[in-house]
């Protein structure tokens, strides 16, 4: 029996049974039946401590903004992308693990986006592949869907289009960007995607599309009805202060604890009271 057979979503502790990782088709089997819980990982320590809880690792381009300090997703490369889905596929063994590709390394064509998708499921050892990008981007999931890449699609707020979008305001208000979004959702369903990200979107697009697609839809400021949820973790933990968007629900102040314990250190050390006997190592014993 596989861990996601269980129904506990949980990892069962030394049993010395195998991992076996939650698959592509495992992901889109809960469509309607199971809800998909999903956060972003970027590090080795951070995926250890949520693979035991999560379905779905998304090691996202976001990375950008939470540990390079970016004010934007665009200067992340396939190198960051490759080196930090690596590192999570080492800390985890039960979520299924995806990928974002970067700005730049699918717009261009198809070969394009076959090759560098290719090379991120070559060097990370991850399951599938993310890209952002609606009814223009549909013959390129076509493309890798056709050649054994699976894809997870990105509409509504799309980071990488920030610039073209005009910032990073919720879409879908008017009927007719509404209806964009939708047909977004659609023609990428359409050309095979198993799944798809729906980003800072009026509730009620979310649960159309959720209603309509056939494929898992993974909310973000989107909408309860979603099949699945994701936030990026430093946001839900409190680990990540430039910036917190509205749909952000914050389940612990990391950041808080960080500072008070940094300080408690610092003033120690000033005090000389760190190290103490316990930090040490003894006294010299004389040789015989
Ligand atoms: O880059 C990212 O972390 C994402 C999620 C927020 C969906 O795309």
């Amino acid at each position: 029996m596989s861990v996601h057979d269980s129904g506990a979503g949980r990892k069962p502790k030394a049993t010395g049974a195998k991992m076996t990782r939650i698959s592509v088709p495992d992901l889109v089997a809960r469509k309607g039946q199971e809800k998909i819980v999903c956060l972003t990982a970027y590090t080795a320590p951070m995926a250890r401590m949520l693979d035991p809880h999560v379905d779905l690792l998304l090691v996202g381009d976001s990375l950008g903004n939470v540990i390079y300090g970016f004010d934007s997703t665009l200067p992340v490369t396939l190198d960051m992308m490759i080196a930090h889905g690596a590192a999570v596929r080492r800390g985890s063994e039960h979520a299924c693990l995806v990928v974002d590709l970067p700005f730049g390394s699918y717009q261009e064509s198809a070969e394009q986006a076959f090759r560098n998708a290719a090379r991120l499921m070559k060097e990370t050892g991850c399951s599938a592949v993310k890209l952002e990008g609606g009814r223009d981007l549909a013959a390129t999931v076509e493309f890798l869907v056709k050649r054994g890449i699976p894809v997870m699609g990105h509409v509504g707020l799309m980071p990488q289009s920030v610039h073209a979008l005009g910032g990073y305001r919720a879409r879908g208000r008017a009927t007719d960007e509404a209806a964009g979004v939708m047909a977004d959702a659609v023609a990428i369903a359409e050309a095979g995607a198993f799944s798809i990200v729906v980003e800072g979107v009026l509730e009620q697009v979310a649960q159309a599309i959720t209603a309509r697609v056939p494929v898992p839809t993974i909310g973000i400021g989107a909408s309860a009805d979603c099949d699945g949820q994701v936030l990026v973790t430093e946001d839900m933990v409190g680990l990540f202060g430039a910036f917190k968007p509205r749909f952000v629900k914050r389940y612990a102040e990391l950041s808080d604890e960080i500072e008070s314990a940094v300080a408690n250190y610092a003033a120690e050390v000033r005090t000389s009271v760190f190290p103490g006997p316990d930090n040490v190592f003894g006294s010299l014993k004389k040789s015989s």
